[in-house]
C-alpha cells in the first residue's frame, strides 16, 4: 500500500515508551517524527541532551539533533507540522492533556487515563479492529476534530490476544499470574537494590487494568457502544528481575472442552485486520506457539516477530479449569510502542487519520 507520509508528534518522547517510539518509527514507510515533547526539564535541550538513550540501537542522528518542546497544543504546533499524535504520558497526567491535543489532532495513547471511557476505542487491531466505529461517535459527541484511541495495559495486550481464539470455546473464566519486566515501570524505573535476588508481588493498579480492560477488549460493539465481555478474570501481577518481556501463566475455562490440539490449531490460525491489510508492522503470525517443554522464555522469545508476536508455550489440561499455558509479549514493542504504531496503520488504511 502507497500512502502519503503522516507527520508525527510524540508526548513524552524522552521516557522509555517514547524512545522505543523513535526506534520503531526510523525508516518507517508511512509515518515520520515531526515534533518531540516531554516535561519542562527537557523542553528546549536536544533530544540527545535531554534523554537517557537505553535502546539497543543508536539514537537516529537527525533526531537526536531535534530540539524538545514542552507538552502543550501552543508548543507542539508551532514546532512543526502534526498529523497525528502518540502519547506516552504519565496515566496520572494524560488525561487533560490528550483531550486538549484532541481538539484538533488523532491522539493515540499508551495511558490508562482514557482507556475506559466509553465512547474511547481500547484497541487491538487483530482483536477488535470494529471498536474503531467508536470515533465518530466520539467525535460527534465531544465536537472534536481531533479523537482518542488507545491501546490496552502492556500485560492486558498480550493475554487478550490469546483470549480471543479461546472464545469460539465459550470463554468463561480465566486466572493469570503475571511475572512483569523492569522496563515495565520506566526509567529509572524500580530501584535496583529493591529487585536484585528478588520478586516485587504487587505492581500498582495492574491487576484492575487487567481484569477491566480484557472485558471491553473482548466485548462486543453494537453500533453505539462496547458491551463488555461476559467473562470473569482474576490477575496477580509480579515484578521480576528481567530487563524485557512479560511473562504470564493463563487457566482458562472453557465450556466446549476442546482437545489441545484444538487449542494449539486455534492460537496457529488466529489472524486479523492487520495481516489481511499487510500493515507495516503486523507480524506474519500473531500468536506463535512454541512445543519445546521450556519454551517460552524471555531472552529467547520476546523479539519474535520483531516484538510484535506473542508466544504461547506449555498447553496443558488442568485439572481445576479447562487449559493452562504460558504467554509472553514484548512490553515495550507489542505492549506499547509497536501497539501504538500498528494501531495508526489501521487508521490510516481505514481512512481515520
Ligand atoms: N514501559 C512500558 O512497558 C509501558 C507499557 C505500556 C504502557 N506504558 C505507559 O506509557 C506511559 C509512559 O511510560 P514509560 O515507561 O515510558 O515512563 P518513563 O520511562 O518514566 O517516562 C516518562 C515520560 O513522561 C514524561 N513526563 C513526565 N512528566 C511529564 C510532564 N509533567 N509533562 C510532560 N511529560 C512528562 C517524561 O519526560 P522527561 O524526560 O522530560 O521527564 C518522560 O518522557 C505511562 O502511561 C505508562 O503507564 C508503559
Amino acid at each position: 500500500m502507497r500512502l502519503k507520509r503522516r507527520n508525527v508528534a510524540i508526548l513524552a518522547a524522552t521516557g522509555t515508551v517514547g524512545q522505543r517510539f523513535v526506534q520503531l518509527l526510523e525508516n518507517h514507510p508511512w509515518l515520520e517524527i515531526s515534533v518531540l515533547a516531554a516535561s519542562e526539564r527537557s523542553a528546549g535541550k536536544r533530544y540527545k541532551d535531554a534523554c537517557v538513550w537505553r535502546m539497543e540501537t543508536d539514537m537516529p542522528r537527525e533526531i537526536g539533533e531535534m530540539t524538545v518542546v514542552n507538552t502543550d497544543l501552543k508548543s507542539v504546533k508551532e514546532a512543526g507540522d502534526v498529523d497525528l499524535v502518540f502519547s506516552a504520558l504519565p496515566g496520572d497526567i494524560a488525561g487533560p492533556i490528550e483531550e486538549s491535543f484532541a481538539v484538533e489532532f488523532p491522539v493515540l495513547s499508551k495511558a490508562a487515563a482514557h482507556r475506559m471511557d466509553e465512547d474511547v476505542p481500547l484497541l487491538i487491531p487483530e482483536v477488535n479492529p470494529e471498536h474503531l466505529e467508536l470515533i465518530p461517535i466520539q467525535k460527534r459527541k465531544r465536537g472534536w476534530s481531533g479523537f482518542i484511541s488507545t491501546d490496552p495495559n502492556c500485560s492486558t495486550i498480550q493475554m487478550a490476544m490469546t483470549l480471543k481464539p479461546l472464545m469460539k470455546f465459550g470463554l468463561k473464566r480465566v486466572v493469570v499470574t503475571t511475572m512483569q519486566a523492569l522496563s515495565g515501570a520506566g526509567y529509572p524505573g524500580v530501584a535496583s537494590l529493591d529487585i536484585i535476588d528478588n520478586i516485587i508481588p504487587y505492581i500498582a493498579k495492574e491487576e484492575e487494568k487487567m481484569e477491566i480492560e480484557t472485558k471491553k477488549i473482548l466485548g462486543t460493539f453494537d453500533g453505539e457502544k462496547v458491551r463488555m465481555a461476559d467473562i470473569i478474570i482474576s490477575a496477580s501481577c509480579n515484578r521480576v528481575n528481567v530487563k524485557d518481556g512479560h511473562l504470564e501463566v493463563i487457566y482458562v475455562d472453557l465450556e466446549d472442552k476442546p482437545s489441545i490440539e484444538e487449542v494449539k490449531e486455534a492460537f496457529r490460525r488466529f489472524t486479523g485486520e492487520p495481516q489481511k491489510l499487510k500493515l507495516p508492522t503486523a507480524p506474519e503470525k500473531p500468536i506463535i506457539v512454541r512445543d519445546e517443554i521450556d519454551r517460552p522464555q524471555p531472552r529467547l522469545d520476546r523479539d519474535a516477530g520483531g516484538g510484535m508476536s506473542v508466544v504461547v508455550g506449555r498447553i496443558r489440561s488442568d485439572p481445576v479449569m479447562t487449559i493452562k499455558y504460558l504467554c509472553l509479549g514484548h512490553n515495550t514493542i507489542r505492549g506499547a510502542a509497536g501497539a501504538g504504531i500498528l494501531s495508526a496503520e489501521l487508521m490510516i488504511a481505514k481512512g481515520y487519520i
